[in-house]
């Protein structure tokens, strides 16, 4: 029988595994010294003053719209086409989520999209990379002037604005170090700010609302472990490494596909880490026949995305974003991770192409 080429593999070394291990002898496992470095680290990379260190993508969204204030009254505007994160959160605030459409060849929201979509309610717009592909970031700031950005750069560790490093557009940007991210510390992300209060107020409301000794406010638990840190520190070595790597699979993709499925494009200047290798099946194909029948060829490919206000979490949201429809509709992710052989890339094309017929 042959192995399945899976989608997507962390790339974990013995490096981890050490650094892991001297965690556990350590004794301490929250909330220490390593988190601190990680966090200096993660800041530096990106040219940022402050970064918090929290327990997942999905909690930096959330912090991040608490202390901008976002609440009930409020709109957040976000791209339809993502994962739920974004939109989940800024409901969890308490807020509407103004969704729009994305652009048909870098499925990114446009800074006329965003600034079409503010009205008077508008308390904050998330901008995202989406699979890694940098949003245009200079347009969207010039689009929506004071509004506040989130940037959920979930996905865009290692990926470049044209103008800098993605993580660095928002007043709050957020990295996710899921295992499927560039990154991984198993579960993680992380708030990147210029802004001191802002990053005092992030690190009270990750750790149950605690200054000092003191409890000042209610609060949950976001705090990321040592084990978590001591695997995101040891992974950042190789950064450069990884995002070489994706990028090399992903051209050989690209120029062995692009003329049979859409794929991602991404803005003049800027520089995707290739997070995801994204494919959009043309007319006559079915998303789930075509992953089916790569299955069945030995190869694990990936719903894409969603359009996020479909999901059954936005049951009253009618209205019509084609793009981020007919992307998620007809969206697949293609296998790509650092380890993988270019033979094992061919293979995928191989198998890709047969299925198109083509
Ligand atoms: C765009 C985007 N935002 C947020 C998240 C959430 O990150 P996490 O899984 O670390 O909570 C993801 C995860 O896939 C994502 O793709």
């Amino acid at each position: 029988m042959i192995a399945l080429i899976r989608l997507a593999k962390p790339w974990i070394g013995e490096d981890e595994q050490r650094a892991v291990a001297a965690v556990l002898e350590s004794g301490q496992l929250v909330q220490g010294p390593l988190v601190e470095r990680f966090e200096h680290a993660v800041a530096a990379l990106v040219g940022r003053s402050h970064a918090v260190a929290v327990s997942s993508g999905t909690a930096a969204l959330q912090l991040a719209l608490k202390v901008l204030g976002v609440g009930h009254g409020d709109e957040v505007i976000c791209p339809a086409l993502t994962w739920p994160s974004p939109a989940h959160a800024s409901r969890l605030a308490g807020a509407r989520v103004r969704f729009i459409d994305v652009d048909p060849n870098e499925w990114n929201s446009t800074g006329e999209a965003f600034s079409a979509a503010r009205n008077t309610d508008t308390k904050a717009a998330i901008v995202i990379d989406q699979f890694g592909n940098p949003a245009r970031a200079r347009e969207i700031r010039e689009a929506l002037g004071a509004l506040p950005i989130i940037e959920d750069a979930a996905c865009a560790i290692g990926s470049r604005f044209s103008e800098g490093p993605c993580g660095s557009l928002g007043v709050i940007s957020c990295f996710s170090f899921h295992p499927r991210k560039i990154l991984t510390t198993g579960e993680g992300g992380v708030c990147l700010t210029d802004d001191e209060a802002i990053a005092s107020r992030l690190r009270v409301l990750r750790n149950h609302g605690q200054l000092a000794n003191e409890i000042v406010v209610p609060a949950g638990n976001f705090r990321m472990t040592e084990i978590a840190a001591a695997l995101g520190l040891t992974q950042l070595q190789r950064l450069d490494e990884i995002v070489a790597r994706r990028r090399e699979i992903a051209a050989l993709y690209r120029d062995a596909l692009g003329d049979v499925v859409d794929l991602q494009t991404t803005p003049e200047g800027a520089e995707s880490n290739y997070q995801t290798l994204g494919i959009v099946l043309p007319q006559g194909q079915t998303r789930d026949a075509f992953r089916d029948e790569l299955r069945a060829r030995g190869v694990e490919a990936g719903l894409l995305s969603y359009a996020v206000h479909q999901l059954g979490s936005f049951t009253g949201h009618d209205e019509s974003l084609p793009i981020a429809e007919y992307i998620a509709a007809r969206g697949v992710a293609l296998p790509l991770y650092p380890q993988m052989r270019n033979a094992e890339v061919q293979e995928v094309i191989a198998r890709v192409r047969e299925v198109l017929g083509g």
